[in-house]
C-alpha cells in the first residue's frame, strides 16, 4: 500500500515532494495546498488529474492521508504543523521549526499531544562532506573537539533572501535564524552538545541603501541571475527589507565546546567553510556541495602556513539538489514513516537550532550582549 501525502506549500521547496512521488512502489502525492493557481495546475501536470487541489490547508486536511508535508514559509510553520499534527498524520516540516521558541514548543505539544511522528528537514545532516567530517570525527582523527567555526559566504543572498518575505522580520525573524538554523544544527550534532549562551553583532550594510524596490502587491521577481554584481546592483528587492545582511554569532556549548557561526549575503561566491579544532588536529573542508570538495585533516605541527594536509578526503558528492541530500531525506522520511529507520534529526534538535538563532537575534538587537537560549522544554 502506498503512503497517501499531502503537501501543504507545494511550489519551490514543496517540489521536494516529487521525490516522494513513487505511485505503486511505495508512496503517493494525493492532495496539493498552495495560495497560487498556477501551483495547483503544475501539481496536476507532476502529480496526475486524480490529484486534488487547494488553497485551503484544512480542506488537504480532511483527505484520507497518512503524511503531510509542510513546505510553506517559515512564518506558517507553526500554523500548518500544529494542524497537520493534531490529526495524528506524520509530518515532514521544513527548516526552521518555526520562527520563535515559543512555536517550536507549541509544535512539539501538538505532536506529543496526538503521537503523530514529526520529522524535521534539516537536510544538513544528510550532506556528503558533513557526514564525512561527522564520521572521521567521531573516529577520532583530531582528538576531542574544542571549537568549531563555520564561515558561510552566501553569494546569492541578495537574490533569495532580499526580494521576498526572506527579508523581513515578522516574517523570518532573522536571517540567523532563517539561514543559520542548518548550521548551528550542524555545529550541535558534530559537537554533541546545544549552545548554552550565545552572542552576536549584525548589521544591514548593503541591501538596506539599495533603492530598486518592488511595488507593494506586484508579482514575484525572477530570483537568481548570476550576472548581477557588485551586490548593491540588485533590483526589485522586497519593499520592507528590516533583516541583517551580515551576523556574526558566538556559542558557548553545553559540553564546553566554543562555536562561532559567520554569515553574510554580500560575498561573490556561495558555500560554507567548517574549520573544527580538536585536542590533536584540525580538520577543514574545501568546497561543500560541488564536485572537487575534500575535507583536509592537520595533525602535525607546523612553522608557519602549510597548505599540504596530513590527510585529505574526497567527498563523493552525488547529483541532485544540495549534494544529493534531498533525495537521501525523503527516503529518510519514508522510512520514519514505516517505521523501518529513525530520523537522524529529533524535533529537539531542531528547536534548540531555533532556540540558539533567536538567542544569537536578541543578542545583536540589542548590542551584543550575552543571551542564555531557551532550554529543553521539560519532558
Ligand atoms: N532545507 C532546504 O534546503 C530548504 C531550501 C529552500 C527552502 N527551505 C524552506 O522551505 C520553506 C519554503 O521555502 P520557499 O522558498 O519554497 O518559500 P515560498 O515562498 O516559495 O513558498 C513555498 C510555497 O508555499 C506556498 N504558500 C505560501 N503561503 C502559503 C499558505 N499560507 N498556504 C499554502 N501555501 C502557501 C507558496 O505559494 C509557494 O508555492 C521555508 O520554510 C524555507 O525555509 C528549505
Amino acid at each position: 500500500m502506498d503512503i497517501r501525502i499531502g503537501v501543504i506549500g507545494a511550489g519551490r521547496r514543496g517540489w521536494l515532494a516529487e521525490r516522494a512521488h513513487r505511485p505503486d512502489a511505495g508512496a503517493r502525492v494525493v492532495a496539493c495546498c498552495d495560495l497560487q493557481d498556477p501551483v495547483l495546475a503544475e501539481c496536476r501536470v507532476r502529480y496526475g488529474d486524480g490529484v486534488l487541489t487547494t488553497q485551503d490547508y484544512r480542506v488537504l486536511l480532511d483527505q484520507d492521508l497518512d503524511a503531510v508535508f509542510v513546505t510553506t514559509p517559515d512564518y506558517c510553520h507553526e500554523e500548518h504543523a500544529v494542524a497537520a499534527l493534531a490529526t495524528g498524520r506524520a509530518v515532514y516540516l521544513e527548516k526552521p521549526m518555526a520562527i520563535s521558541v515559543a512555536g517550536c514548543d507549541r509544535i512539539l505539544a501538538a505532536a506529543k499531544a496526538s503521537g503523530a511522528k514529526l520529522y524535521l528537514g534539516h537536510n544538513m545532516r544528510h550532506m556528503p562532506f558533513i557526514l564525512t567530517m561527522r564520521e572521521r570525527l567521531r573516529a577520532g582523527a583530531i582528538g576531542e573537539v574544542k571549537a568549531i567555526w563555520c564561515r558561510h559566504f552566501v553569494g546569492h543572498g541578495g537574490d533569495y533572501y532580499f526580494k521576498d518575505w526572506h527579508a523581513e522580520r515578522r516574517h523570518s525573524n532573522g536571517l540567523l535564524l532563517q539561514k543559520g538554523c542548518h548550521d548551528i544544527d550542524v555545529i550541535h550534532w558534530l559537537s554533541g552538545a546545544y549552545s548554552r549562551r550565545v552572542h552576536a553583532m549584525g548589521d544591514l550594510l548593503v541591501y538596506g541603501a539599495v533603492q530598486d524596490r518592488q511595488v507593494p502587491g506586484g508579482p514575484r521577481p525572477v530570483i537568481e541571475d548570476i550576472s548581477t554584481w557588485p551586490p548593491a546592483a540588485q533590483t526589485l528587492l522586497n519593499p520592507v527589507v528590516d533583516v541583517e545582511d551580515i551576523s556574526l554569532m558566538t556559542m558557548q556549548l553545553d559540553n564546553g565546546v566554543l562555536a562561532s557561526y559567520q554569515q553574510c549575503h554580500f560575498t561573490p561566491d556561495y558555500w560554507r567553510n567548517y574549520t573544527i579544532i580538536g585536542t590533536a588536529g584540525r580538520m577543514e573542508n574545501f568546497g561543500d556541495v560541488d564536485a572537487g570538495t575534500v575535507i583536509k585533516i592537520w595533525n602535525t605541527r607546523a612553522i608557519g602556513y602549510r597548505d599540504e594536509p596530513d590527510e585529505i578526503i574526497p567527498v563523493s558528492v552525488e547529483t541532485g539538489d544540495h549534494g544529493g541530500a534531498d533525495a537521501r531525506i525523503v527516503d529518510e522520511f519514508l522510512a520514519f514513516v514505516r517505521d523501518e529507520a529513525p530520523a537522524s534529526t529529533t524535533p529537539l534538535d531542531a528547536r534548540q537550532s531555533v532556540a540558539a538563532a533567536c538567542a544569537a537575534t536578541e543578542s545583536l538587537r540589542n548590542g551584543g550582549r550575552p543571551v542564555d537560549v531557551a532550554p529543553p522544554p521539560s519532558p
